[in-house]
Parts: C-alpha cells; structure tokens; sequence
C-alpha cells in the first residue's frame, strides 16, 4: 500500500475510534487514543483497541538507510565499525542523531560528558517521564547494530507513535548514552554511571587519561563539551526523574534467533566484577635453578585460574560463569623462569551474593597459593563489583502485553552482558527489550539483525513506551 494512503486509513482509524466513543463520555479523543494504548480499555469497545495496534507502523526502510549512514561514520572500512568516544567520526555521529531527534520534534539537551537527551513532552509534564535508549560507541571493527538498535530505533519508536496520533500523558525521553564500551578511557557505561550518581567515578575522571595520555577533558572539550568546569555532579539524576526505563537492544547471544522467537524480554541482567591479580617470584635460569629452589609466579598464576574454573563451578549455578582472559608472564622468555605474573579476573553471576562469595574464595585461594610456593602477592585489586539488577515487574507485564498485543512470540531471559540498563536500574525501574542477530554475533562486522526483527522490536518498545507513558 502507498504510505500516504495507509496514512488515511489510520487517520481515518483514530477519528472513527474517537467518535466513535466521544458520545459515551465526555473524555476528549487524546484520552480515548490513551486508553486504546493501555490495553485495558474503561470505555471502549474492543475493535478500536486492534484497529490502534495495526496503526502501529515502521518505517523500515528509512530505520536500515539510518543504520546504514550511521555505520558509515567509522575509523575502519565497511563492514567493520569503529566509533571512539569523542572522536571526529563519534561527533559526527552525535550530530546525526540529535538531527533525527529534532525532525521527530524531540527537544534536544545535552550534559556535560555529552549524554543526549530527546524529549517528547507529555500533556502532565509534571509526571517523571518514560525513558529510552541505548548508546552509538562502537570498539574497534565491530558491528553496526549494537546499540545503535536501540537509539535509532527508539526514535523510530517516537515516530511511529506521533503517525499513530498517540499523545503521551508523561514525557517520553530518548537517551543516547555517553560511551558504553570501555574503548578509550578504560570505563564502561561511563554516561549511564555518572547519571546513576558515580561521584566516585566522577572523581576518578579527573585523573584519567586514554591509551596516548590524553585527559578525559581534554578530550571532551574537544568534542564540545565539558565547557565550564570539571565538575560533573550536575550530570548526576535525581532519583525519580524517570518513572521507568526501557532498552532495546539485540540479544548478543544465540537463544532467540535457535528457538526462531522474536522478543527476548529480559527479567535481569548478569552484573561484573573485575580483579587484578599479581604473584612475583625470584625468577632465575630456566636450567641452572633446581626445582626445590624456585618460587614460580607463572606457576601460583596458572594455578589460580584452575581455582577461579573450580570456585566458580562449586557454587552449582549455570548462571555463575569466570574467566581469566589475561595472563601475562614476565619476563616472558622460554629460558627464564617467570619473576612475575599477571591476572585479570572477569566474574558475573545474576545473584550478587553468590558472586561475591566467589571473590572472596579467588582471594583466599591467591593468598594460599602465594603462601605454599613462596611467591609474593604482590597485588589483589577488584576493579570494579557492580551489583546484579532485575527488571521492574510492572515494566516486564507492559512488555509481554505489547508482545502479545502484536502477536509475537516472546521469551523471558537473562542478559549476561552488562548495559547502561544496569547503570539506570540505580535511579529508576528498568526493563530490556531484546531482538534476535544473527548467531548471536556481536563486536565484529558479521555483527546482523534483520530489519523485520528490528522493526519487531520497535513495535513492542513503542507499544511498551505507550503503555508506561499513561501509567
Ligand atoms: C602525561 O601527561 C602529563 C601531563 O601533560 C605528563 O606530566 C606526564 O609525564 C605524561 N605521561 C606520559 C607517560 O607521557
Ligand atoms: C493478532 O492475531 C489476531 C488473531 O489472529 C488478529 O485478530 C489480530 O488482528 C492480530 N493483531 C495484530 C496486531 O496483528
Ligand atoms: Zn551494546
């Protein structure tokens, strides 16, 4: 069908639905238009609450032509995006997006490390808005759906509910998210920790400095912002400035795309912890220092990743998981014994609890292997213990109504990457939408959704958006 004559049928939709009802009461039609979006109607007759869903229409190949300009703004060649915080190509990006939000009639703010924000305002401003969004950092040749999905597409979202004629009761924000990956500065989801209220990160940036020892404000006054100050706790929310908070983004993983279900609806997200480990030995001849003499740091390392697998598997959990993904050995000749070792420890787990007791027997095994080979422990250092966050039971019901709603099958799951949604769970309730990609590729260019699975998440995110929005 033509898109303007599709327009005219969902015109036509709405004014008979208001019409229709406006003679049974005396609420005027944006209020009907509300009722239709909650799904549970006061007034209403039925026929008007799927006459409203089918109106519910993206615009596809505008969303892929956006992905596609997006993914151009890169420091590597096609299909490989690379897009570093407050970089030439991350500006330029942040330009184009804050584009659409304005042609979406959002109005734009920005903080001071350069979180974005699009407003809708609703007819109670008043009211703690509804929030959504994701971020458009992208680590070296990855893909160009991670994250972007959930930025491009909530401003889609918008979109297809102002062509619906919906009219939000609270405000509905857009959030573009200040560097989620860890790239430049060492620090994930930095935008959406220090929305959170991350005064000790906000601290810490004013010491930080990337790979070439460049500051984290030198950097950001040359993207435009930072302007007046180092201070960053006006970038901090207040708690309740939003009422809820909804993220869409592809699964990353395999589950959705193997079971051929189009809605992940994410119950909880798998939180991080990070340690630094460090064992240092005397060394020496790999020939001439006879085995009873040595204190081997490589050795006290490669026995405490066995210990991480093993405290890890003891606590019976398949939502617990660790990984020693470094270890460096110093000074890393075949005829030297190592002097030093190097760890770093990952470690989730979805039950905080649970994960913690895990730390705390991967320091009490560091110590004891330190002891019985007479290596020093030289370093134990947890970079970071972010805390687990569930998903807002009110929030998961909108979201599986809205699936239903639109006929599409869901399933609830846990994410075991973390998101700024971790971050935004401190300050408001949060739920995630997530889409299938393909074999749950992610961070590098084989990195695909396919534009119906991504406009089924558009969909449900702006049905879901609708439903909180009038809560
Ligand atoms: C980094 O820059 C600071 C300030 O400009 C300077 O004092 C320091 O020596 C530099 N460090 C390195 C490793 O270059
Ligand atoms: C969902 O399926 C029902 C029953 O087949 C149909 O009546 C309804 O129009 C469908 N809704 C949408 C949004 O496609
Ligand atoms: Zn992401």
């Amino acid at each position: 069908m033509a898109p303007r004559f599709l327009h005219f049928i969902i015109l036509l939709l709405f004014f008979i639905c208001s019409s229709a009802t406006l003679g049974n009461n005396h609420e005027d039609p944006t209020t009907k238009t509300m009722e239709d979006f909650s799904g549970y109607p006061i007034h209403e007759s039925h026929s008007c609450i799927s006459n409203t869903l089918s109106a519910l229409s993206v615009d596809a190949q505008t969303l892929q032509n956006q992905i596609d300009e997006l993914s151009s703004l890169s420091d590597t060649p096609a299909p490989s995006v690379t897009r570093i915080l407050y970089t030439e190509k991350d500006v330029l990006a942040r330009r184009f997006i804050k584009n659409l939000m304005r042609l979406s009639g959002l109005s734009v703010r920005e903080d001071a490390v350069g979180n974005i924000f699009g407003r809708w305002e609703g007819h109670e401003p008043e009211l703690a808005a509804v929030a959504t969004g994701s971020h458009i950092d992208a680590i070296p040749f990855s893909g160009k759906y991670d994250g972007v999905v959930g930025v491009l597409g909530a401003i889609e979202a918008i979109n297809v509910l102002k062509r619906s004629g919906f009219k939000p009761k609270r405000a509905i924000e857009v959030i573009l998210f200040t560097s989620e990956e860890p790239t430049r500065f060492g620090i994930g989801c930095l935008g959406s920790r220090l929305l959170a209220g991350g005064e000790a990160l906000a601290k810490a940036l004013k010491t930080t400095v990337d790979g070439q020892n460049i500051s984290f404000f030198y950097a950001a006054r040359s993207a435009g912002y930072a302007k007046d100050q180092d201070d960053l706790s006006n970038v901090f929310l207040k708690k309740g400035t939003y009422s809820a908070f909804v993220e869409l983004h592809i699964e990353q993983g395999p589950i959705l795309e193997e079971e051929g279900i189009s809605i992940g609806i994410v119950t909880a997200i798998a939180a991080p912890a990070s340690i630094k480990v460090e064992f240092e030995g005397n060394g020496g001849h790999a020939g001439a220092v006879l085995m009873p003499n040595r204190n081997d740091a490589g050795l006290a390392a490669a026995e405490l990743a066995l210990a991480v697998e093993r405290h890890v598997l003891e606590s019976g959990s398949i939502d617990s998981v660790g990984t020693v993904g470094i270890l460096e050995l110093h000074p890393g000749a075949i005829n030297s014994i190592p002097s030093k070792s190097h760890l770093e420890i990952d470690t989730r787990d979805i039950d905080e609890g649970r994960r913690n007791i895990i730390i705390e027997k991967i320091r009490q095994s560091a110590s004891t292997i330190a002891k019985n080979r007479g290596v020093r422990l030289s370093e134990f250092k947890i970079i970071n213990q972010d805390p687990p966050a569930l998903s807002e039971k009110s929030i998961i019901e909108a979201m599986k109504a809205s699936s239903a709603d639109l006929n599409l099958t869901h399933k609830l799951m846990i994410s075991r990457a973390y998101h700024d949604s971790l971050f935004m769970a401190r300050v408001s309730p949060m739920g995630m939408i997530f889409i299938p990609c393909y074999k749950g590729y992610s961070h590098k260019p084989e990195e695909f959704s396919s534009i119906d699975d991504i406009s089924n998440g558009v969909k449900v995110l702006a049905l879901t958006l609708a439903k909180l929005s009038i809560q």
